[in-house]
């Protein structure tokens, strides 16, 4: 496996890319917004030059791996050498699956079709291509460069060879696999994740305790690495509605996103992003 194309350059898309760059894979990344092509660039460089400064990388690596990242504004010029196609576009079902049936057509007929969803197991979006062995989960979490766990799901529908290459391919990137053998909505962490966020928002809009004081129950108490809600902003408050709004249409006993959550969009408080989620940023 040489050759990996990443759909969607958002907060994950252009970091998986980046990341696949850095071990030394050629990388074409494709977004259906060429602005958000440029636009992740600059994220990523200024991403760097912070791990730069904490040693974590050289600036003759991040030189290198820029030298095996190929921007691309067409779907058909991004794929069409791809062993690996890992997809990390908007967290909608629909779109996905319209996608995948696109990639089934424009990748060669060998390569790996990848979801990097939060929620959405790969058999629903195998079934619409015509290579369903060659379909499974490659869950990342983010910050990419600092986590050192990515899911992989086998589905029913996917071979033990794919499963292996994607395995394989997570080592190589120098994470190490979690490999799930079978289906489930959300994989492992997020299933933790976000009954962690509901009771959080639970609390929250109860009025038993602020956001400062939640979170501080969540580091201090529990020794997660971060909060709930400043999770949250980091993960973005779009794509945290869309990761809840999709489990509560795929599980029976899921919950639906929080007003509070809804009211922050219709806000245009998206977390980090935006400067202004549950916390506010400078
Ligand atoms: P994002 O909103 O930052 O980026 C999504 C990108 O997809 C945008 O740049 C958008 O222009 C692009 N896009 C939309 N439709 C497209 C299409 N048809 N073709 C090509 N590009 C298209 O979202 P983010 O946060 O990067 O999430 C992407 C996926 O990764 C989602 O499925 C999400 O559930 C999953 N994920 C997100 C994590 C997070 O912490 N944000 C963590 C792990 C997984």
């Amino acid at each position: 496996m040489n050759q990996i194309s990443v759909i969607g350059a958002g907060l994950m898309g252009s970091q998986i890319a980046m990341c696949a760059a850095f071990s030394g894979f050629k990388v074409h990344l494709y977004d259906v917004d060429e602005q958000r092509l440029l636009t992740s660039q600059q994220q990523l460089s200024k991403q760097m030059e912070k791990y730069i400064k904490k040693g974590l990388f050289t600036e003759e690596q991040f030189e290198q791996a820029k030298n095996n990242l190929v921007l691309e504004t067409s779907l058909s010029t991004a794929v069409e050498q791809a062993d690996l196609v890992i997809e990390a576009i908007v967290e909608d079902l629909s779109l996905k699956r319209n996608l995948f049936q696109q990639l089934d057509e424009l990748a060669p007929e060998h390569a790996i079709l990848a979801t990097n969803s939060s929620m959405i197991v790969s058999s629903m979006l195998a079934s619409s291509t015509t290579r369903p062995d060659k379909v499974c989960n490659i869950h990342f979490f983010n910050p990419v460069f600092l986590m050192a766990v990515v899911e992989v799901v086998k589905g029913a529908h996917t071979s033990h060879e794919t499963a292996q290459a994607a395995v394989d391919f997570v080592t190589r990137i120098h994470k190490t696999p979690l490999l799930l053998q079978k289906e489930i909505t959300g994989f492992i962490a997020n299933r933790i994740l976000t009954k962690v966020m509901e009771e959080a928002m639970f609390l929250l809009e109860e009025g038993v305790a602020t956001v400062e004081e939640i979170d501080l129950a969540c580091t201090k108490a529990l020794n997660h690495p971060i909060g709930p809600f400043a999770l949250m902003d980091l993960t973005g408050l779009d794509t945290a509605y869309a990761i809840q709004k999709t489990q509560f249409e795929l599980e029976d006993d899921a919950k639906e996103p929080s007003p509070l959550l809804k009211e922050k969009l219709a806000h245009g408080q998206l977390g980090r992003k935006t400067g202004q989620g549950f916390y506010t940023y400078q």
